[in-house]
């Protein structure tokens, strides 16, 4: 089979290798689909901390089963998705229910090889049933569940203000799920075409840019009162220091964002508001489920994400274009 190897940072090589042969627990994959993420340009880029080449990159993922052990109530020829975490089932966090942050988690594409390539596989416990959603749709699911699980993590109840701060591909999906847990959105983004992007793609009504006078706009929008949530989905050092000054009083900050530094913040500030902060990692199979019963509602559509394509045949030469910011790439997904 064919496969796509980062062998170091800025290069790409297509590979032939065996396909992947059945071994018991797990399941094989035809792929049809491969949704390109933040963390795909990080590594090709070398920009990814603790990132070893070579490395099969790939973890936003559909396709076919097409053999599978230890999978009961999955049909050979189903379209499917997985969870792309693979967790120890034994540490702390996996005994606690949040195999999101398994101690020993391998991350497909990430820790281990990923998808891009024409089979994989992965444990069968791991499996997600398509019903009857396309391979695009599927594919999209994971980066969807990234903001799913950050909006669980805050427990967002309806009414409130919650600030989403980064319109990329995790928080547009933030703000999605936002959305649909009845809040009131506000997206914040330095990037007037992101912010442009939520207003027209997702509908949402409240856009503030950081470099404008963004508290007193929120003020503005929150009658005085703030948000009492505050979300970072920037990964950047500057946007996480100064969230705190958006937080309502007894509000949630969750860092869904990450970036390689410390983070720093006046405690009184924090102390005063009787603050909350959270950090939210990857996500769990209540938070995929969750994403694919709001795509079966039409509460959320993943196809408006999608704004670059190629075949996989291709994809080493265009991955390289959506590098590019100027590409104004949201979501690239390759095709098998
Ligand atoms: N929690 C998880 O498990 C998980 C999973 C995937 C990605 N992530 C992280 O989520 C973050 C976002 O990922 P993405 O793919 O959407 O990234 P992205 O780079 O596409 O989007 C980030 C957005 O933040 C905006 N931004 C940058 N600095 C800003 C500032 N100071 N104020 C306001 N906006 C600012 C950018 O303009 C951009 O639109 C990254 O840090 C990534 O590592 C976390
Ligand atoms: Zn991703
Ligand atoms: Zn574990």
């Amino acid at each position: 089979m064919n496969s796509l190897v980062c062998t170091h940072p800025g290069k790409f090589e297509y590979k032939e290798s065996e396909r992947p042969v059945l071994t018991p627990g797990n399941a094989i994959i035809k792929i049809r689909r491969i949704g390109i993420c933040g963390t795909d340009l990080h590594a090709f880029r070398g920009t990814q901390p603790y990132f070893n080449y070579p490395r099969v990159l790939g973890h936003e993922l559909s396709g076919d089963l097409v053999e599978a052990d230890g999978a009961p109530g999955f049909a050979i020829g189903e379209r499917v998705t997985f969870i792309p975490y693979i967790n120890c089932q034994e540490c702390i966090a996996c005994r606690s229910g949040k195999p999101n942050c398994c101690v020993n988690i391998k991350v497909c594409g990430v820790h281990i090889d990923g998808g891009m390539a024409e089979y994989y596989s992965i444990p069968s416990r791991l499996l997600l049933h398509g019903e009857a959603l396309s391979y695009d749709e599927l594919a999209l699911i994971e980066p969807l569940a990234i903001g799913a699980h950050g909006i669980r993590r805050a427990g967002v109840t309806p009414g409130e203000f919650v600030l989403v701060i980064g319109a990329g591909p995790i928080g547009l999906g933030t703000m999605e799920f936002a959305r649909i847990a009845g809040a009131q959105v506000i997206a914040m983004d330095i990037n007037d075409n992101r912010l442009k992007f939520c207003k027209e793609k997702l509908g949402i009504h409240y856009t503030v840019n950081a470099l404008d006078d963004a508290k007193q706009q929120i003020s503005d929008i929150t009658g005085g009162d703030m948000p009492t949530v505050v979300i970072d989905a920037t990964g950047n050092q500057k946007a996480i220091n100064s969230a705190l000054q958006y937080m309502a009083h007894s509000a949630r900050l969750v860092l869904i964002g990450l970036q390689k530094e410390e983070i720093s913040f006046s405690h009184p500030e924090f102390h005063k508001r009787e603050a909350t902060l959270m950090s939210s990692r990857n996500a769990t199979r209540e938070d995929f489920e969750h994403v694919i019963t709001c795509i079966k509602k039409g509460l959320v559509n993943p196809l408006s994400y999608i704004t670059h394509r190629a075949d996989f045949n291709s994809l080493s030469v265009e991955f390289q274009n959506w590098l590019d910011p100027a590409s104004n790439v949201i979501k690239a997904v390759a095709t098998l």
